[in-house]
């Protein structure tokens, strides 16, 4: 059949069908939120390149989380600056170090689910996501490490570990280490198919993880591979991942599409910091509707297998529904 008897602008007519017959809907209970806790008391520091986006001590982080938890956002994903960097990221895994601080406040004061980042390169003075041997990441040792790191989350109170290293095996070393530690029921989101992104670049300056030397291509994927984020996912499910995470999004949409249907688990997307600025700065320059171009992109990641969205915008989102 086609025209004149099908004519598509029929259901477009008005809102009220277009509500109807709406395929795909946003909602903040697939949300989460970054935040990024640093030392001290008061602290809430822009980060220039993320407008809106803060480094902000565990009190701001608190009060942070209040207001997340009041727009129905159910989840935040903490990322921790230490005032003291070096070789081993020995913060990362301190009893008293500063995402173990921000997990135990939050899981105290709110009923926010926590999720932490486990990786070594916010906690590294030369800024790698592990140990440097001879010039270059050493995978094996670093895994002991990262074994280290999501055991003290979750010794700290963290719901939920999210590795984002891209070490070779993480995610069984990291679920043998939580099961022999009695953290057996929290759950691992792996960071399985994450490419080396120039989307990261305002990250680095929140997180203040720029790498000294080199860049992160040898551990992170090349944006140009399609079947070996199949790969990627494949291998971290049998490790034992209980959630995937594609990132960054807007650039690999047909990956988060692939990986959703090649899997039964759930798929997270990490719309990331390039993504949000590149947004914020269109809108600044008066280029863009802003929260109209937000919730389209959102909705785009849902569309394409998100059942969960990491997202800077997670706030204004779950404001704007
Ligand atoms: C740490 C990490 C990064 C991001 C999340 N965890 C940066 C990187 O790998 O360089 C990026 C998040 C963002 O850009 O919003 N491994
Ligand atoms: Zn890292």
């Amino acid at each position: 059949m086609e025209f004149p008897i099908v004519r598509s602008r029929r259901l477009r007519s008005g809102e009220t069908i277009r509500r109807m017959v709406r395929e795909t809907r946003l909602s903040p209970d697939e949300f989460i939120y970054p935040l990024f806790a640093v030392e001290g008391a008061s602290v809430k520091n822009e980060i220039s390149s993320m407008p809106g986006v803060y480094q902000m001590s565990v009190d701001n982080i608190v009060e942070e989380c209040r207001e997340v938890e009041k727009l129905g956002i159910p989840a935040v994903i903490l990322f921790g600056i230490p005032d003291h960097k070096d070789g081993e990221g020995s913060g990362a895994y301190a009893s008293d170090g500063i995402v173990q601080k921000a997990v135990r406040a939050v899981k105290e004061n709110t009923g926010l689910y926590v999720i932490t980042d486990v990786c070594l390169c916010e906690y590294t003075d030369h800024g790698h996501c592990g140990v440097i041997i001879d010039g270059d990441v050493d995978n094996d040792s670093t895994l002991e490490l990262l074994q280290k790191e999501a055991v003290s989350h979750a010794e700290a109170g963290a719901d939920m570990v999210a590795p984002s290293d891209m070490m070779d095996g993480r995610v069984m070393a990291i679920r043998e280490a939580l099961d022999e530690n009695g953290f057996d029921g929290v759950p691992i989101m792996s960071y399985a198919v994450k490419y080396a992104s120039g989307y990261y670049g305002p990250f680095r300056e929140a997180a203040e993880s720029t790498p000294a030397f080199g860049d992160r291509r040898s551990y992170q994927m090349d944006p140009a591979n399609r079947r070996e984020a199949l790969k990627e996912a494949a291998q971290d499910i049998n490790e034992g991942a209980d959630i995937i995470m594609v990132k960054p999004a807007l650039a690999y949409m047909d990956i988060i599409r692939e990986v959703k249907d090649s899997c039964d688990l759930p798929v997270a997307a990490y719309n990331v910091s390039g993504e949000y600025s590149m947004i914020k700065a269109a809108s600044r320059l008066g280029w863009i509707d802003e929260d109209r171009v937000v919730m389209e992109t959102l909705t785009g990641m849902k569309r394409a297998g998100a059942d969960m969205i990491i997202t800077y915008f997670a706030k204004q989102a779950a404001m704007l529904l």
